[in-house]
């Protein structure tokens, strides 16, 4: 009585904690993180996944030929290279259970290509932090006007690091007075050929903006079934001030399911999405 007491009772924990593991909305975001001063506090902080931009620049005061160092567009300068914001990622990592994965935004394929030499350390089979290689490779909605980041190119580089996630989204055109919009089936597509060409096999995650992502449902479902052999989810994100319909969201979390859904926007949304606790089981 008591034995079968006491396995029903592990199995509902082993239960819980691949609920939770399985609940991606649980994944907390630092953004940004391309300062030293903000590296040290990001480490330190409960967060488990520092989002950070690359570009090809120069340490501030120092000449030489560029070098991918963290920065944003329209800056080139920094006080922190990739190399150093990798080896420090490591080093916390090397010392605390709880590991902390890094997604980091390539802002120009110049920046890639000079980055190989750098991640590629940091992705072999012994490293065990989850790094994320991300860019926009493909133009997006609404009409959107920046360059994407060659996508050929990075999907050949990025395809030769197995262990790292490929995070690959489209260029958007939101906010503002730009309040409406939606991925088209043409850019979802554009998506599927590429990753096939490109001979995709390993993990993959699509940056979708909440905002636009949430009139897209049945494309999105599309996309994710379509890719579902590379066990493949969204990253919802959305900037502060997009227009958002939180309903329709919400709709399109739950029916894409927590287990596929990152969700990195800001928390006044996030609070507004009033996700079911893990207790409500959702019946399939
Ligand atoms: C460091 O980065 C954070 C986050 O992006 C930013 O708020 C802060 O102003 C930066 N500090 C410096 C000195 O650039
Ligand atoms: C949106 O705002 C920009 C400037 O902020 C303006 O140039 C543009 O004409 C506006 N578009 C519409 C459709 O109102
Ligand atoms: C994908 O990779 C796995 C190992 O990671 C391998 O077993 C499988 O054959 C690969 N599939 C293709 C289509 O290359
Ligand atoms: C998908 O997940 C399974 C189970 O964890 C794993 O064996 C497989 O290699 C993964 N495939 C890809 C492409 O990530
Ligand atoms: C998933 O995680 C979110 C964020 O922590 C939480 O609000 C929600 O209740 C959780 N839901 C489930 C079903 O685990």
């Amino acid at each position: 009585m008591l034995r079968i007491f006491v396995i029903l009772a592990l199995a509902s924990v082993i239960h819980s904690e691949e609920e939770i593991m399985k609940n991606l909305t649980t994944v907390t975001w630092a953004h940004a993180v391309n300062n030293k001063t903000y590296l040290e506090a990001a480490l330190a902080s409960e967060v488990s996944m520092l989002e950070a931009d690359i570009v090809l620049g120069h340490v501030k005061g120092k000449d030489g030929p560029p070098i991918p160092v963290m920065a944003h567009p329209p800056a080139t300068t920094s006080d922190l290279t990739l190399a150093d914001f990798l080896s420090a990622v490591s080093q916390f990592n090397n010392v605390n259970s709880k590991q902390k994965g890094v997604k980091l935004d390539f802002k120009s394929i110049d920046a890639f290509e000079k980055a190989q030499d750098h991640i590629a350390p940091f992705l072999k089979p012994d490293i065990t932090f989850p790094i994320w290689l991300n860019a926009d490779i493909l133009p997006g909605p609404v009409d959107a006007e920046t360059k994407p980041v060659d996508p050929e190119k990075f999907l050949s580089l990025g395809s030769k690091h197995k262990r790292a996630v490929l995070s690959v989204g489209w260029t958007t055109q939101y906010g503002g007075n730009i309040t409406e919009g939606e991925y088209s089936r043409d850019q979802i597509g554009s998506m599927l050929r590429m990753l096939n060409e490109h001979h995709i096999n390993q993990t993959v995650t699509f940056p979708v903006r909440a905002g636009l992502a949430s009139n897209s449902q049945p494309v999105i479902l599309d996309l994710l079934r379509e890719t579902g052999y590379l066990n493949s989810s969204i990253t919802v994100w959305s900037s502060e001030g997009d227009a958002v319909e939180v309903d329709r969201l919400r709709a399109l979390l739950l029916t894409v399911g927590l287990e596929r859904t990152y969700l990195d926007v800001p928390q006044e949304l996030a609070a507004r999405l009033r996700l079911p606790p893990p207790d409500t089981k959702t019946k399939h």
